[in-house]
């Protein structure tokens, strides 16, 4: 991932965006379609997290990344601040409720707002590893930051949002819940778990403006 802001180059109704050459409206649109707003990215210092805090902070966002690696989360914080974009550094781990909810708090409360949140942080846990050699606390492990970090962010995500009556809520689940990855017993239970909660959440807030929805990734290369 470049470590750049896009470059733009106007050519009459055209720009080029990156290597790209778009109408210029189209441009226009991506370098303003999150402008004012406000978005929490978990796992945010780092992989996915940080690429998706990236773009959407080039199309205008101001972005709270929560982390528990506070090393990575410091650097990342650093270099999206020397590119010019509007960020924050919060140390939080998913899976505790009162950091979770005081977290959420100070990001809506200092900005006035919530718009988005990006829940990107997970854990993969034991791979290769039969159920019958699967340990309760590696279970336990992937649960509290996949699936109640989850639950957790939703939870005081939408309170933050509801009295604007709008909110974009989106989770990184994974194939590994959709269809079932043998011998990762509790990924593939905690982003299953991450499917049921947008699936029923999303119909709870279907008549808001609050939507819920979830992402069944098959495999990215590092970013
Ligand atoms: N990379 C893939 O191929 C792939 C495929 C399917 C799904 N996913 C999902 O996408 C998401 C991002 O994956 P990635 O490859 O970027 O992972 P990654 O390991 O590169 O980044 C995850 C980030 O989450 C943070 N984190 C971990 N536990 C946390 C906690 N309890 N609280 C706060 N932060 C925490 C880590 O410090 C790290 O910065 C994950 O939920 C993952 O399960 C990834």
């Amino acid at each position: 991932m470049a470590n750049t802001k896009p470059s733009i180059r106007k050519l009459g109704g055209y720009a080029t965006y990156n290597e790209f050459v778009l109408p210029l409206n189209d441009v226009y649109v991506m370098l303003t379609r999150f402008a004012n707003q406000v978005a929490i990215v978990t796992g945010g210092a780092d992989g996915i997290g940080k690429a998706i805090a990236k773009r959407i902070a080039t199309e205008g966002a101001t972005i709270a990344l929560f982390d528990i690696n506070h090393v990575q989360l410091e650097r990342t914080v650093a270099d999206f601040t020397r590119q010019g974009f509007a960020v924050t550094g919060h140390v939080v781990d998913i899976s505790q409720e009162s950091s979770v909810e005081k977290a959420v708090q100070t990001v809506a409360e200092t900005a006035g707002r919530l718009d988005i949140i990006v829940n990107s942080a997970g854990i993969v846990g034991p791979t290769s590893t039969k159920i019958t050699d699967y340990s309760v606390a590696d279970y336990d492990r992937v649960y509290h930051t996949n699936l109640r970090g989850a639950f957790l962010m939703t939870k005081y995500g939408i309170k933050a949002m509801e009295h604007r009556n709008y909110g974009r809520i989106l989770h990184l689940a994974s194939i590994a819940g959709k269809e079932g990855n043998p011998y990762m017993t509790g990924y593939s239970s905690m982003k299953a778990g991450v499917i049921g909660l947008v699936k029923g959440i999303g119909k709870e807030y279907a008549e808001t403006g609050i939507t819920v929805n979830g992402l069944a990734l098959l495999l990215s290369k590092r970013l």
